[in-house]
């Protein structure tokens, strides 16, 4: 069975424009997100306080963080890495920051330059210090359904990552198929394999959509019971540690399959469509939503 509300986890300005070659200006990027708060996201994550060495796009997190409007009952998550990534991200007025880890111990190497063992204490400090100040953390999990450094990634081990992360202390995990290579059937044994360890009401997924199977991923997940979703406008984005990736699910095709099935949201997919149009715009592409092209021709 379905479930009657999703929360949509809007992640364009942050995984969408992180692969952006071209630094989009600060105030476009406020911009942006002020449009997807306006278009009735209940989360939106802003930006990521990483080194701006590893991802230069993401350098303005401070000025990004402050000048967003912030919208009553709208969560505004960034990434941190590590504890100086937390300092920084709640110096600049976060409310919630999300850590990141890799069902993959090569993945792990080359985003964040440690071992799985050394990720795992990382972000244990920085829950650590997110508990001592009651911020809420949200945890990734990569590479959950193949990696591109090692291929095929057994459920088991995805288990085991998302299991730590949530005893560790996030409140929500989610699960990221950062390459796109998922299909529905492999999506069913890696969530059946997580679910045994971790309470389904806990859990979100994170599709990109490479070989095209976003959606039909997403679905699986929510006739398991998932009832969390990461998207992205335009279906933007990409990881610059994983090349060959495309861009996440599209939030407004998400909205669109949602809206179908008589599932809440809470967005309006109009003003969501004139988000996407304006952040092509100022990237200079064509969307990759369906519902967007589509919608242009009507
Ligand atoms: P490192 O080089 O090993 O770090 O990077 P270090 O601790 O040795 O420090 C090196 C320099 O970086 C020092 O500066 C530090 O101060 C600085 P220097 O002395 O050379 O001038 N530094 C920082 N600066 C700003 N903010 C910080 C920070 N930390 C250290 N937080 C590090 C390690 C983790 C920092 C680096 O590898 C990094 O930033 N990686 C981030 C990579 C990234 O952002 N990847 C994309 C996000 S994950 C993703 O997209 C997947 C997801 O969407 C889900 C899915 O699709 O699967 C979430
Ligand atoms: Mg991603």
């Amino acid at each position: 069975t379905l479930p009657k509300r999703v929360k949509i986890v809007e992640v364009g300005p942050r995984d969408g424009l992180q692969n952006e070659k071209n630094i989009v200006p600060t105030p476009l990027k406020i911009k942006l997100i002020d449009m997807l708060s306006e278009a009735g996201l209940p989360v939106v994550e802003a930006t990521s306080f990483v080194s701006p060495k590893w991802v230069p796009q993401m350098a303005d997190h401070t000025e990004v963080l402050k000048g967003i409007q912030k919208f009553p009952g709208i969560n505004y998550p960034v990434l941190t890495p590590n504890l100086k990534g937390f300092e920084a991200a709640v110096a600049a007025g976060a409310k919630e920051v999300s850590v990141f880890g890799a069902a993959s111990e090569l993945f792990t190497r080359k985003n964040i330059n440690c071992s799985l063992d050394e990720s795992f204490q990382r972000m244990d400090v920085v829950l650590k210090a997110a508990q001592a100040t009651n911020i809420p953390v949200r945890g990734y999990v990569s590479c959950v359904l193949g990696c591109p450094y090692e291929g095929k990634i057994p459920p088991a081990k995805v288990a085991e990552v998302a299991k730590k992360l949530y005893s560790m202390g996030c409140y929500e995990i989610s699960l990221g198929d950062t390459i796109g290579v998922g299909t529905p059937g492999i999506m069913k044994d890696m969530l059946s394999a997580v679910m045994h360890e971790v309470p389904v009401s806990a859990l979100a997924v994170h599709c990109h959509d490479t070989y095209g199977q976003a959606l039909a991923n997403t679905l699986m997940a929510l006739q398991m019971g998932v009832n969390v979703v990461d998207s992205s406008v335009a279906g933007l984005g990409g990881c610059p540690y994983a090349q060959g990736a495309s861009g996440n699910l599209a939030t407004e095709d998400l909205v669109y399959m949602l809206t179908g099935l008589g599932i809440h949201t809470g967005v309006n997919l109009q003003k969501l469509l004139e988000a996407g149009d304006f952040i092509c715009q100022v990237l200079n592409r064509k969307t990759s939503s369906k519902v967007a092209q589509a919608s242009c021709k009507l």
